[in-house]
């Protein structure tokens, strides 16, 4: 019913291709997002899953059902957009039953007669029958809204307000929930809470689920798979974790999570570990490469600072700590080795000292983390 298939999706404004060949197969029930920097193509690319747009080229599947030529309101998708575009003259309850309110008058044609009026007029032109209260009254429940249902939503806060358009979207039992940067009008605290409460009705209610955003913390946070878009094509699909330790580029290593990106020359290419050299150092790494000019790619995480006479192991270099910035349950440095400087993160635990800037430091770094791209 729910799966989303885009096949070689091409969508052009004028003479700029915009979406070029997205190819995403998106599972019932999954909570799938795309991840991009701000006019990679992720609002397009949800717009013509809507009807919003039509591509160019491709083809956009919903269920079996090849929809290209069905009109938005015939695909079943609710949308739940960045501005929230609630009615601020209705109140909680009106704007929850608009759409089921839509849907009756269509069924009645009266919507024809009255065109662009409807909106204003249309919760005086329908009585809510019981069905619909319950409907929407149980909607109202579920997102934690129902002793707000009689006031104005201009006089909600903006979580209250997101938690709305949820409602609205989600009262019409869509097959396909589209939500376009649902929580970037949030603040970042109550990010994290709405973010567990979308999570929690999308796992409930097992619905398909395409959530857009720039922000890789949410994303990785949220999502089930992570699509990362750039320049209107998807770079890697895969789930959080596997794009967090096998990034395909440079590029998905540094927009998922941060890294240590090093260029390198392979000196040595063996068939358990490879050696590569960067200025003056050396690095082993379990990874094969494919070139002989990679980059290194190592998580900060990954960085270990050695206490003093640890015996020596592989991979460790001599720095000098520029920067220490205390981040709660870890302290982030940032060493420097010959003219590199490398991020290190190193769990704190209360009462221990943070390395002043200037303190010599052994950094080591297991083989196995250390990717060649
Ligand atoms: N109707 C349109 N006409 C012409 N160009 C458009 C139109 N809509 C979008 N574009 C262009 O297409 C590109 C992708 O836009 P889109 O809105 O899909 O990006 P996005 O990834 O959602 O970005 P953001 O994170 O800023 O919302 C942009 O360069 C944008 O200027
Ligand atoms: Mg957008």
């Amino acid at each position: 019913m729910g799966s989303v298939v885009l096949d070689n999706l091409i969508k052009d404004f004028g003479e700029t291709r915009v979406l070029k060949n997205i190819n995403l197969d998106i599972k019932e029930g999954e909570f799938f997002a795309l991840l991009g920097p701000s006019g990679c193509g992720k609002t397009t690319t949800m717009r013509c899953v809507a009807g919003f747009e039509s591509p160019t080229e491709g083809i956009i599947k919903i269920g079996d059902k090849k929809v290209n030529k069905v009109d938005p309101h015939r695909r079943n998708c609710g949308m739940v957009f960045q501005s929230y575009a609630l009615f601020p003259h209705m109140n909680v309850f009106d704007n929850v039953a608009y759409s089921l309110n839509v849907k009756e008058l269509k069924k009645s044609g009266i919507l024809k007669k009255v065109g662009i009026y409807t909106r204003m007029l249309n919760s005086k032109l329908v009585k809510y029958n019981d069905e619909m209260k319950k409907k929407v009254y149980d909607i109202l429940e579920y997102v934690e809204l129902t002793e707000h249902a009689h006031k104005l939503t201009s006089e909600l806060s903006g979580g209250q307000q997101q938690r709305v358009a949820l409602a609205r979207s989600l009262v019409m039992e869509p097959d396909v929930l589209l939500m376009d940067e649902p929580l970037s009008n949030l603040d970042q605290k109550l990010r994290h809470t709405m973010r567990n409460t979308i999570r929690r009705i999308q796992q409930d209610l097992n619905i398909t689920t395409i959530f857009v955003t720039h922000d890789q913390e949410e994303a990785m946070s949220m999502a089930d798979r992570v699509a990362v878009m750039q320049a209107g094509e998807i770079v890697q699909v895969g789930t959080p974790t596997d794009l967090y330790s096998n990034p395909n580029s440079p590029y998905i290593a540094d927009f998922v999570g941060t890294s240590n990106i090093i260029p390198g020359e392979v000196v040595h290419k063996g068939d358990s570990y490879s050696v590569i050299q960067f200025g003056e150092q050396k690095i082993e790494s379990k990874k094969k490469p494919e070139k002989d000019s990679v980059q290194i790619i190592i998580r900060p995480e990954n960085i270990n600072i050695l206490k003093e006479n640890t015996p020596n192991l592989k991979n460790v270099f001599d720095g000098v700590v520029e920067v220490a910035t205390y981040l709660g349950n870890t302290v982030r440095y940032e060493v420097k080795v010959e003219n590199q400087i490398l991020i290190v993160d190193q769990n704190y635990e209360a009462g221990e000292g943070i390395l002043e800037e200037g303190s010599k430091v052994r950094l080591s770094i297991s083989s196995e983390r250390v990717l060649l791209l």
